[in-house]
């Protein structure tokens, strides 16, 4: 299911996302990093979410620096966090800003890169908590926030291996085919009755920590930067993709 619709010249307008706030998970590096900044330099107040504090308060620093709106950091390991917490975060957010115009789920692990015949069930399931369960737990608490917005966009991030299996890929490929399920049922559920679209995008072959632990005998340079991929991630955020939903999308043709 992949439809070409981030027109591949896509220029977001520079206020594109201003007055938006949106939450960007695993917000401390690679393209979630690139993401929550992108969206800050377009006008968006942005929540950042992930597990190193110290990440947190670097992109934090980065944006203020760069002169955007003052944002929000929420560290939270997805691994471990309970109900409770994902309640928690809803209820800051409700008092803070009473809605959310978009969710970025970035957040993900690689896991082990080994045979399903030897794969290990503390990585397993690790793998599905953070790139699965997680994902879940976050869009059920904060649908009632984003009903709040006029218009509001959730995005999934998918990989190549989520679209079509492949060996050795293991948890990993299996939890991107679960996120493509999950866009998908909740998509078809929040067509006809708000304003919520809801889609995934793959990034593609991007030069980050997991793109060079997956494949360290590769050059780094080989593949674009983060930054590279914003247009797509401005798009799917902004008003421009009003209507697209449902979408498995790729960042890059
Ligand atoms: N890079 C690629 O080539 C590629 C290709 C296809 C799809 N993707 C997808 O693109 C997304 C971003 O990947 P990336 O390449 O930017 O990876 P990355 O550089 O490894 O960044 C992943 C981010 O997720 C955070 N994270 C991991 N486990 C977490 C947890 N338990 N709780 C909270 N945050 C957690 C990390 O936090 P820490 O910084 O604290 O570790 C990090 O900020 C992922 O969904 C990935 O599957 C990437």
């Amino acid at each position: 299911m992949h439809s070409p619709v981030i027109p591949t010249d896509y220029s977001p307008a520079q206020d594109l996302l201003q007055g938006k706030v949106i939450l960007v998970t695993g917000a401390g590096d690679g393209i979630g990093r690139a993401a929550a900044e992108s969206y800050a330099a377009h006008g968006a107040t942005v929540i950042l979410l992930g597990r190193t504090l110290a990440k947190l308060e670097a992109v934090y620093d980065a944006i203020e620096a760069a002169g955007g709106a003052q944002p929000a950091l929420f560290p939270l390991d997805l691994a471990t966090a309970s109900e409770a917490d994902y309640a928690n975060l809803a209820e800051a957010m409700d008092s803070t800003f009473g809605h959310l115009d978009g969710l970025l789920h970035n957040a993900s692990l690689l896991g082990e890169r080994r045979p399903i015949a030897s794969a290990t069930w503390p990585a397993w399931a690790e793998v599905m908590q953070v790139n699965v369960n997680a994902q879940f737990l976050l869009s059920r608490a904060l649908l009632p926030l984003l009903e709040q917005a006029p218009q509001a966009s959730i995005v999934f991030t998918s990989s190549g291996v989520g679209r079509r299996g492949r060996a050795y890929w293991g948890a990993y490929a299996v939890s991107k085919f679960a996120t493509e399920g999950l866009m998908q049922v909740l998509a078809d559920e929040l067509e006809n009755t708000s304003r919520i679209r809801v889609n995934s995008l793959n990034p593609g072959a991007t030069n980050t920590a997991m793109r060079r632990s997956a494949y360290p005998a590769e050059t780094p340079t080989v593949n674009p930067a983060p930054q590279d991929l914003m247009p797509a991630y401005l798009y799917l955020m902004g008003n421009d993709s009003l209507g697209v939903t449902g979408q498995a999308l790729n960042a890059r043709a």
